[in-house]
């Protein structure tokens, strides 16, 4: 498998899923073979959460289904349209904010969707797909196009591909080095294993 165009250039060895995952603009408009979505559901399913509740819920659309395409498309903000209608799936991920056993607020629901999609993230890359993201989604849409139960909210939207060997901005990624947030003995002070 080629290294991808946006692999990260890290400042300490990491796994390569991790750096070399991205979001790409430019996905190649073809489908993606089922095991391989099932993979990457299945990694999303072994992530941990909070008593293991497993707050999350996928909406899973793929874009071989043209009628069910088109209105996943719909659930989406129109600058995210543009280049996610080229992917092969689409997953609108939801989270149920109480825990089921007793219906009492469940705060680090959000997070525990975030490991599950940490973990759909790195198994897609594994695979040679890539994943983006997306919180420029049409709440009331969604909704109503899925007909979500109460007790459930969308979080987010992930567009699912094969990307292509270009994208629009070629810029290196980038991010905050660990001094500027891992601290020690108080908030904000850099720790020292990071200098
Ligand atoms: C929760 C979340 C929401 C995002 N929402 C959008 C979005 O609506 N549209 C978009 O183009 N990119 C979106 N992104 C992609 C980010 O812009 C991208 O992850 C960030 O710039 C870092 O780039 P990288 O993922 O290639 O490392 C989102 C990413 C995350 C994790």
């Amino acid at each position: 498998m080629p290294t991808p165009i946006k692999t990260a250039q890290p400042d300490y060895p990491i796994l390569d899923c991790i750096a070399q995952r991205y979001s790409p603009y430019n996905f190649e408009p073809r489908p993606i073979e089922h095991d391989h979505l099932l993979r990457c559901l299945e990694a999303a399913r072994w992530a941990a959460s909070s008593f293991n509740e497993q707050p999350w819920r996928f909406v899973l659309v793929t874009r071989d289904h043209t009628d069910a395409w088109s209105a996943a498309l719909a659930c989406l903000m129109q600058a995210n349209q543009t280049w996610a209608q080229n992917a092969g799936a689409l997953i609108f991920t939801l989270a149920r904010n109480t825990f089921t056993r007793n219906d009492k607020p469940n705060r680090v629901a959000i997070h525990d969707i975030g490991l599950a999609i940490g973990n759909f993230c790195a198994q897609a890359t594994a695979l040679g797909l890539h994943a983006h993201q997306m919180a420029g989604i049409e709440i009331e849409t969604i909704r109503q196009t899925y007909a979500v139960s109460a007790g459930f909210e969308p979080v987010t939207a992930i567009a699912l591909g094969y990307a292509g060997d270009t994208e629009p901005d070629d810029k290196p990624r980038s991010r905050n080095a660990l001094s500027e947030w891992v601290f020690a003995d108080r908030f904000g002070q850099a720790h020292p294993i990071t200098s």
